[in-house]
C-alpha cells in the first residue's frame, strides 16, 4: 500500500500538470473521483485536435493493412482444442461476431452461455449453430441467460441466473455492443446509452462474475487461461480525443450527443477497463483482462448508420463468418499472458498485439506513476462509483490505495509550497 510518507514523496515523479486542475468534486468508492475534464483554454483544445490528426496520419499508412487486410489468422479453432468441461458466458450472442463465437465454442464442446435480450431470436440462432454442428465435441451446450445491458439492474439478474446454475467460469467475453444507436439516449441509469451499454453494463457484469472467474483461476491448471475479453474497435484508432476518454462522459451525458463519437469513446473505455483491471487484480485473482479490435465485419452493428456512413465504409468490411478468430486468439491463445494485460496491450485483427496504438490514448491508458495521464484509472474509480449499487465490488483495491497515495503526496507537496 502506498502511503505518502515523506521521503516517498520526494522520491516520486512530478504529477502531470493538468492533475492539479482536475475537479476533485465527487467522493466514489474510496479515491476521491474527479467528474470533470481538466478546463482546457483554446490554445491547448487546438493543439490537441492537431495532435490527434497527426497521430491519425501516421496511422494511415498502416491502418489499413493492420485493421481491415490483416495478414491470415494464425490461430484458429484446431489451436484451441477441446473445450468439454469448460463454461463460457458471450455477450450478444444473438448476432454477428458473438454467434459466430457462439458457434465456435460449441462446435469445440464448450458450454455456452450467450447473454442476450431477445430470447426467441437467439433460440433460433441457437437452432442454426446446431444445424451446423450436428456432432459437437461432448459437453457441448447452448444456454440463453436474458439481459438487457441498458439497465444495471438486468445485468444484475443475469449474472444471479449465471452463478446460481455454474460453479465455473473459463472465459467472460463481453461482446455485446450497439453504434450508432437511435433513439432512446439514455440508459435506466441516465448514462449516455453507448457508454452505458458497452463499457458500463459490461464492467457491472464483470465485476459480478469476478468472484466465479477468481475461483475458476484459483483451480485452474494452466496460468493465465481464465480470461476476460473486452471488445473495441478500431475507431479507437480513430476517434479517441487525447487521453482516450472524457472525464465527465459518465456524470455530464448531455455533454455528448454525438452518437459516433460517443460509440468511439466507449469502445476506448473497454480498453481503459481491461488494462485497469488487469493492473489492479491480475497478479492476485489469476484472470486475464484483455481487450482488442475483433474486426470489421457487415453485421448488424450498423443497422442504424446513416446511409452515407454505411455507403462510405461497407467496402472495407468483411463477412461476418470467420468474425470470431480475434476473439479466439485472444481468449485461448498463448501468445497473450498476464504480464501483457498488466501492460495494457490492446490487441487487433485477426490475432495480433497493435504494432503501433496511438500515443496520447496510451498515455491516458497508462497509470501517473508509469508516466501516464492516469485518465484509465480515474475512469475505473468512476466506473465502480456507477455500478456499487448494483454489484459487489470485489475488495481487491490496491490501485484505490495508489489513488489515495496520490492524494495524500498531493495535499503535502501544497503544504510544503504554502
Ligand atoms: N462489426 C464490426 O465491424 C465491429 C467492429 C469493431 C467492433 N465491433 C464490436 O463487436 C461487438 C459485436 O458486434 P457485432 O458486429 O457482432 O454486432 P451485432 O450483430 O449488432 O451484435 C451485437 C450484439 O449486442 C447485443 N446488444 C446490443 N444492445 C444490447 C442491449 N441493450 N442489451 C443486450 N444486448 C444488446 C445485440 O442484441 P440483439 O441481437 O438483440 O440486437 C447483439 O446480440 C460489438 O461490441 C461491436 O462494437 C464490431
Amino acid at each position: 500500500m502506498q502511503t505518502g510518507t515523506g521521503p516517498q514523496i520526494q522520491s516520486r515523479p512530478t504529477l502531470p500538470s493538468f492533475d492539479s486542475k482536475i475537479i476533485m468534486a465527487k467522493e466514489s468508492g474510496s479515491p476521491t473521483v474527479p467528474i470533470e475534464e481538466p478546463p482546457k483554454s483554446w490554445a491547448v483544445a487546438i493543439a490537441e485536435t492537431l495532435r490527434v490528426l497527426y497521430e491519425n496520419l501516421a496511422l494511415l499508412l498502416t491502418g489499413y493493412q493492420h485493421q481491415f487486410n490483416p495478414p491470415p489468422p494464425t490461430f484458429s479453432e484446431e489451436h484451441v482444442g477441446t473445450l468439454t468441461g469448460k463454461v463460457f458466458v458471450v455477450t450478444g450472442g444473438s448476432s454477428g461476431i458473438g454467434k459466430e463465437l457462439a458457434s465456435a465454442l460449441y462446435s469445440l464442446g464448450g458450454k455456452v452461455y450467450v447473454l442476450a435480450r431477445n430470447q426467441e431470436k437467439t433460440e433460433g440462432v441457437f437452432g442454426e449453430i446446431r444445424s451446423a454442428h450436428p456432432t459437437p465435441q461432448a459437453g457441448a451446450e447452448l444456454k440463453f441467460v436474458a439481459i438487457e445491458l441498458s439497465d444495471l439492474r438486468s445485468v444484475r439478474a443475469a449474472a444471479d441466473a449465471f452463478t446460481a446454475a455454474e460453479q465455473r467460469l473459463d472465459v467472460l467475453f463481453l461482446n455485446a455492443g450497439v453504434a450508432h444507436h437511435a433513439g432512446q439516449t439514455r440508459t435506466a441509469q441516465g448514462l449516455e446509452w453507448h457508454v452505458g451499454v458497452n463499457t458500463v453494463a459490461a464492467f457491472a457484469l464483470q465485476e459480478a462474475l469476478e468472484p466465479v472467474l477468481a475461483r475458476t483461476a484459483a483451480a485452474a491448471k494452466a496460468a493465465g487461461a481464465v480470461r476476460v475479453v473486452w471488445a473495441a474497435s478500431v475507431l479507437v484508432d480513430w476517434f479517441a480525443p487525447v487521453n482516450g476518454v472524457r472525464l465527465d462522459m459518465l456524470a455530464r451525458p448531455e455533454r455528448y450527443p454525438k452518437v459516433a463519437t460517443n460509440y468511439a469513446l466507449s469502445k476506448t473505455a473497454n480498453w481503459f477497463l481491461a488494462a485497469a483491471s488487469a493492473r489492479r487484480r491480475g497478479g492476485r485473482n489469476g484472470v486475464v483482462y484483455v481487450a482488442g479490435n475483433p474486426g470489421s465485419y457487415r453485421t448488424d452493428v450498423w443497422r442504424s448508420a446513416p446511409g452515407y456512413v454505411k455507403d462510405t465504409f461497407w467496402w472495407l468490411l468483411r463477412e461476418q463468418q470467420r468474425s470470431h478468430v480475434t476473439y479466439l486468439w485472444m481468449g485461448f491463445s498463448d501468445e497473450v499472458t498476464m504480464q501483457d494485460a498488466v501492460a495494457g496491450r490492446y490487441a487487433i485483427c485477426d490475432g495480433r498485439w497493435h504494432p503501433n496504438p496511438r500515443p496520447s490514448v496510451v498515455q491516458g491508458m497508462k497509470p501517473v506513476e508509469e508516466g501516464g495521464t492516469g485518465y484509465a484509472d480515474v475512469f475505473y474509480d468512476q466506473c465502480v462509483g456507477a455500478v456499487k449499487e448494483h454489484v459487489r465490488i470485489s475488495p481487491l483495491r490496491e490501485k484505490t490505495e495508489t489513488l489515495r497515495g496520490l492524494r495524500q503526496r498531493k495535499q503535502a507537496e501544497q503544504a510544503a509550497c504554502d
